[in-house]
């Protein structure tokens, strides 16, 4: 097993700020956070400060602690300098197979030979961007849940490539984080949770642009009827439409043509209806 002491985290957007907070606040590791641009790093370092603040108003964390949290995390823009000096790196860049092919080849040519490069995709093949480095054997997937601070589940994957060593590693690195682990024994499309959830989200939005039912009389019927603490459309919202499409279209691509997106779910990322990301989904976030 790799002894893990620095961890670094591209990508300081919706899931990288939380997957660097949990790391700092939770597993207590130094971490270096790398954004493309200073206010995307700014704006990730204050969605941290504000989810510690909430922790802190509610008792379950001090002043110093948030100080000490906030102490340990490096923020950059510099991808060599997060990389060069991390025993685990950790990819939390936008959907897209090319930027994370191309952030994987340049992470391996920057990263000490020990470490380790996981991904926090959602649906882009661990295989396919392990086969961009040299070290296949170090590289898996540690898919976290948003919002990272509260979900308590990761998936870790495992590539066509992984080693043992590499899984135990991040299980452990998991479970410091105090977090709960599925394994997911081969790389296959939206793993374990997004392979359900996906086609769910898809069908409640067929039903609202069918006008089968309205929007929130879909997502009470989820909540009070399947026990859902938040309905379909409120979560869509949540992970984005642009999200949600990439996650389908894969899932088409590389499964089944029964996982197609649906007319209403390319509209709303056409729309750029992203939900929170943009303010609006199917419903209103500019207030909230
Ligand atoms: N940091 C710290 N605390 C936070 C927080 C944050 N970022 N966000 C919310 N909280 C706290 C709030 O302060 C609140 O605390 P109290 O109850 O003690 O006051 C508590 O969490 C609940 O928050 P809210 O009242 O605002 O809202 P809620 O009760 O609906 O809970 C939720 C929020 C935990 C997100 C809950 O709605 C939920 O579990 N929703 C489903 C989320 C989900 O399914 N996520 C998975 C998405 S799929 C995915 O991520 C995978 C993928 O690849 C697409």
């Amino acid at each position: 097993m790799t002894e893990i002491k620095k961890i670094a985290v591209l990508g300081a957007g919706l899931m990288g700020h939380g997957i660097a907070q949990v790391a700092t606040q939770v597993g207590k590791y130094e971490v270096n956070l790398r954004d493309v641009e200073q206010r995307f790093v700014d704006s990730g370092v204050s969605m941290i400060r504000e989810s510690l603040q909430r922790f802190v108003k509610k008792g379950q964390l001090t002043e110093a602690d948030l100080d000490a949290t906030l102490a340990r995390i490096h923020p950059t823009l510099d991808l060599k300098e997060a990389v060069a000096n991390a025993d685990l790196i950790i990819e939390a860049v936008p959907e897209n197979l090319e930027l994370k092919k191309a952030t994987f080849r340049e992470v391996d040519s920057y990263a000490p030979s020990h470490a380790i490069i996981a991904s926090n995709t959602s649906s882009v093949s661990i295989t396919e961007m392990a086969s961009a480095t040299k070290r296949p054997e170090r590289v898996c997937g540690m898919h976290f849940f948003n919002p990272p601070q509260l979900m308590k589940l990761i998936e870790v994957i495992r590539g066509a490539k992984t080693s043992d060593a590499t899984i135990e590693t991040i299980l452990a690195v998991a479970h410091r984080m105090e977090k709960e682990t599925v394994l997911v024994k081969k790389d296959s499309p939206g793993f374990i949770v997004n392979r359900i959830l996906i086609p769910a989200l898809n069908e409640a939005v067929a039903l609202c642009y069918e006008g089968v039912a309205d929007r929130d009389d879909i997502d009470k019927a989820i909540k009070l009827g399947l026990n859902w603490p938040m309905g379909p459309l409120m979560l869509l919202d949540y992970i984005g439409s642009d999200t949600t499409l990439a996650i389908a279209e894969v899932l088409t691509k590389e499964l089944d043509p029964k996982f197609h997106p649906t007319t209403g779910l390319k509209q709303m990322a056409k729309a750029q209806l992203l939900g929170r990301k943009t303010g609006k989904g199917f419903y209103d976030w500019t207030q909230k």
